[in-house]
């Protein structure tokens, strides 16, 4: 039989957080205000594995003023994204952390705005659109690392931060006008600095003043392309987007699309800076692994990646994703119920802040061998350890909201790492161990200095 779907309160947009009943669940809520921020950004990893030691797979938390549960585990996790009873928020979930900025961003809208709004993207992620980014990448990324052997003293992160900022600019955008690309990359950098304000108030000086200029600043930039874009030729992704129709044929409207356009960059950017840095963090500091991955480039023969050979680089693809693994870059997911449920044996009631930690599942012993080792033949077969669960790896997330750019990022990694094990050997000094931060995202603290040596 069917399972019957039931309708979301539709006010649940209009309840304040929950911060009450929370009693019969194990755990502290630690500084006041402050909770448990400060030693979660210190070491994201050691305090969620220390508070399930101490209180299990449900804890209570308070995180830089919100209040809400620390929930653990792929049993938790498939109730959550799955959702079949329509009990938890996205939209609620990230709203005072991202809303001020990306209000109407696809991952702050739930349900069936949600469907209906994620359609906008449906020819942006096709594969003849596919085909068209990767021709425009290449030759981006190929200029920027070719560049990097003038450096002295080269830091990949920042690096590799730059790049991809104009491969967003031209690929997402369709910007290739260097003064219109600083606009835009000034504008997005500020919202950046705004999020981590922790004093949301617009006063000249705070960092939340300087990304709500830049808030402007991007929407004014956007709202001035859309006319344009609507009718163009473009094979950018926001053409693509103005172009786009909704189920009853109609255009998404101006707001829509300055809403997901300006949220697509946030949530592309930093995400894949971060998984490219772990992958060239790793193999330097495994140069067997970066042998093997330019043995398999070498063997392909050609200077750059076609659409057709991403799926065959399977070194590429192992490496690719035991960095996902060790150091996904959404450390915490976050949602909101909606009515009373009950998780992990615990009643939770509606409008509860869950704090999910997607390093947690990714190293259980019960799910993964010697989890803390980069050791990315643990999803070649038979081990296929990523298949001990279904929700056991998770750096997308998993559901509704499953990232619509998962490919894109992988084509893009392989294309950038390609080219790269072509061009240079790389090395860190010996017994490189960096400390790693986790806020704003994952990446070693000192920026990840390479030597570079260039071999073609
Ligand atoms: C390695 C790179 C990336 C990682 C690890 C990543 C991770 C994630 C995760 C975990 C989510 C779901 C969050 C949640 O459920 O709470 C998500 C959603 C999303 N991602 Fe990505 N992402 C990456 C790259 C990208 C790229 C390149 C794009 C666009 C081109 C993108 C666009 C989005 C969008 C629009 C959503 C919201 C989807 C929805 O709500 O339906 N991401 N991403």
């Amino acid at each position: 039989m069917a399972h019957a779907v039931p309708d979301p309160n539709p006010d649940y947009r209009l309840q304040p957080e929950n911060t009450r009943g929370l009693d019969h669940i194990p755990g502290d809520y630690g500084l006041p205000y402050l909770g448990h921020a400060i030693t979660l950004m210190n070491d994201t990893h050691g305090w969620v594995q220390q508070r399930h030691e101490r209180y299990g797979l449900v804890s209570k938390v308070r995180l830089a003023g919100q209040t809400g549960l620390l929930v653990l585990g792929p049993d938790i996790y498939q109730q959550i994204y799955l959702d079949r009873d329509r009990n938890f928020s996205a939209e609620m979930g990230y709203k005072r952390q991202l809303g001020a900025y990306y209000h109407g961003g696809l991952l702050l809208r739930d349900f069936d705005e949600h469907r209906v709004q994620r359609r906008i993207f449906q020819t942006a992620f096709k594969t003849e659109a596919m085909k068209g980014y990767i021709g425009s990448m290449n030759p981006v990324l190929g200029e920027h690392m070719d560049a990097w052997q003038q450096q002295r003293d080269f830091h990949f992160f920042p690096a590799i931060k730059s790049t991809l900022l104009e491969v967003g600019s031209r690929i997402f955008i369709g910007i290739g006008d260097p003064d219109k690309m600083d606009l835009l990359t000034e504008a997005f950098l500020k919202v950046n600095e705004g999020l981590l304000g922790l004093i949301r108030k617009d006063i000249p000086g705070l960092r939340w003043h300087t990304g709500m200029k830049g808030k402007r600043e991007l929407r004014n930039f956007f709202f001035g392309l859309v006319p344009q874009r609507r009718t163009g030729q473009g094979t950018d992704m926001l053409t693509y987007m103005c172009q786009e129709t909704t189920e009853d044929g109609s255009h998404f409207s101006d707001e829509d699309i300055v809403q997901h356009a300006g949220f697509l960059l946030f949530a592309a950017h930093d995400t894949t800076t971060s998984a490219l840095t772990h992958m060239i963090l790793h193999t330097a500091r495994h140069p067997e692994w970066q042998e093997r991955l330019r043995a398999e480039s070498q063997a392909l023969g050609k200077p750059v990646l076609d659409y057709d050979d991403i799926d065959r680089m399977e070194g590429l693809e192992l490496v690719f994703r035991e960095a996902l693994r060790l150091h996904p870059s959404v450390q915490i997911m976050t949602r909101r119920t909606i009515r009373e449920c009950e998780i992990g044996g615990y009643r939770v009631p509606a409008n509860t802040m869950l704090f999910l930690s997607p390093t947690f599942s990714h190293t259980m012993p019960e799910y993964w061998s010697n989890p803390q080792q980069f050791d990315p033949e643990r999803f070649l077969p038979p081990r296929e350890e990523h298949k001990n669960h279904s929700f056991g790896y998770m750096p997308f997330g998993g559901g509704a909201h499953k990232c619509i750019g998962m490919h894109f990022a992988n084509m893009q990694a392989k294309c950038f790492m390609h080219q790269f094990l072509l061009k240079y050997r790389y090395r860190v000094a010996d017994g490189y161990d960096p400390r790693l931060l986790t806020v704003p995202l994952p990446k070693p603290a000192d920026d990840l200095p390479l030597a570079l040596q260039r071999i073609a």
